[in-house]
């Protein structure tokens, strides 16, 4: 096991200067399983550096990919002598995306078997969905043991019509992973919208696959036998480059956040300029500044093109900063409240009541000691302790990993004052006393 380590920030100091933005996890985590249902090897770039990236690696490995670093965010994936069909319990139960290695595995051998995901603990997340789609295109699903049993018998994957009952990513993802091998047409109606199911469809046609409509609700995939190597680079991450937005903002700074998509960005955009923040954009980067106050708003998150759930603790640490009460409804994940203790801790005012958030702008937080109870949790204490007065240390960072390439250092370039520690199980009070003495950590 790896030795836990914390964020300790020394807050109040303003964010300047530019910062890169990494390949989409959300993207990645899908894209990279896909390379399973090439007969080639896949050259993927802007590949970002987070575990969640590291366990789906390791996860290519033991099936048999060969996986080879080829520089700076590029790895060459080759599928070639995959002969296993398992992903076990040990491996999956590291990362909710791992549900990702059912509909690559069943495109590839009809059959896979794999331990049912673990993940961010965001509530009851069922997967029902993936698993009608498996069956709508043919294949018979079982549970034995927590390990999913799915196999297409000697049919194989047929071309179907697929309705999802709710928005689902994962769903939509892994039933185009299935789809692009069947025989025939399927359809997906009341697919996802989300930047990265578009980035997995270019993914898949940029390796033979026939995927039309992928951003709408209906898509349309011709299932292909053979599908080709390709090289291929991941989109920005959306959601990284709204936390650093936000982070920017929070600490009245004036940021350039370089490789992004804007469009994708238009929600985040849209409620940062309701709150009073300054947004240019260019053809790949946005600059963020405040020359006024922050005030307050009322968002509901939604599936894409709506306001991502992924950014709501993030906004919320921004609301606790902005004059007046501000309202948000979380409308897409069952829990995603579970922060807010943590952010009370360092003063917030913030009310919950089922899926609705009240927050009374204080315009100012302090420092503690606070835990990340998931990655968009720590993301929003990450920038609750850069606005805060005094230090804060952040526990459980493996949450933050997940996700974020190198957030100290891309913080620290910015003008942040932020370390990376191994916790010493019993002296998280003597790290207060002393980084409170020093001008810098
Ligand atoms: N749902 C079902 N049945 C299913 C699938 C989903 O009822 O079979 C429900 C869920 O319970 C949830 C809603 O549908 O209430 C949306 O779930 P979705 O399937 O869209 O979420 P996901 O695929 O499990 C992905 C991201 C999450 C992100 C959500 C929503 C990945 C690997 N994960 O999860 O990312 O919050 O979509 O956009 O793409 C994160 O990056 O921090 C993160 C948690």
């Amino acid at each position: 096991m790896k030795t836990p380590k914390k964020f300790v920030i020394k807050g109040g100091r303003t964010l300047r200067g530019e910062v890169e933005i990494s390949g989409a996890k959300n993207a990645v985590v899908a894209i990279l399983p896909a390379t399973l249902l090439s007969d080639e090897p896949c050259v993927i770039e802007n590949v970002p550096e987070i575990s969640d990236v590291e366990i789906s690696l390791r996860i290519l490995r033991e099936l048999g990919a060969e996986v080879t670093y080829m520089g700076p965010h590029t790895y060459r994936i080759d599928t070639r002598g995959v002969l296993s069909y398992t992903v076990p319990y040990e491996s999956a139960r590291r990362m909710r995306a791992s549900y990702y290695f059912m509909g690559a595995l069943l495109g590839r051998f009809g059959h896979c078997r794999v331990s049912l995901p673990g993940g961010c603990p965001l509530g009851d997340r069922p997967i029902d969905q993936h698993m009608k789609a498996f069956k709508r295109l043919g294949a018979f699903t079982r549970l034995e043991q927590g390990m999913v049993d799915i196999t297409t018998g000697e049919h194989g994957l047929q071309g179907t019509q697929i309705f999802f009952d709710c928005v689902t990513v994962g769903a939509t993802m892994n039933a185009i992973l299935a789809a692009v091998k069947a025989e025939g047409l399927t359809i997906i109606e009341n697919a996802a919208k989300e930047p990265h199911i578009v980035d997995l469809a270019s993914f898949l046609n940029s390796m033979g696959a026939d995927i039309m409509g992928a951003g709408t609700d209906t898509i349309k995939i011709r299932g292909t036998k053979y599908l080709r190597g390709t090289s291929y680079a991941v989109i920005p991450d959306q959601i990284e480059a709204g936390t650093y937005m936000v982070a920017a903002a929070a600490t009245g700074g004036n940021v350039l956040v370089k490789n992004v998509i804007p469009k994708h960005l238009e929600s985040i955009i849209s409620v940062m300029e309701k709150i009073g923040v300054k947004i240019e954009q260019f053809d790949d980067a946005v600059r963020v500044s405040v020359d006024g106050p922050l005030v307050k708003t009322s968002i509901k998150t939604r599936p894409h093109p709506g306001f991502p759930t992924d950014m709501q603790p993030q906004i919320s640490a921004l609301l606790c900063l902005a004059e007046g009460t501000s309202m948000i409804k979380e409308g897409v994940s069952e829990q995603r409240f579970q922060y807010v203790d943590e952010l009370r801790r360092m003063g917030a005012d913030i009310q919950v009541d089922g899926k609705v958030a009240v927050i009374e702008g204080t315009g100012h937080l302090t420092g503690a000691p606070v835990k990340a109870c998931d990655l968009r949790a720590g993301a929003a204490l990450m920038i609750a302790g850069l606005a805060a007065s005094g230090i804060t240390t952040i526990e459980d960072i493996y949450h933050i990993e997940r996700g974020y390439a190198d957030m100290e250092g891309k913080l620290r370039a910015l003008g942040a004052c932020i370390e990376k520690k191994t916790v010493p199980q019993d002296a998280v009070q003597h790290d207060h006393a002393q980084i409170a003495r020093q001008d810098a950590v």
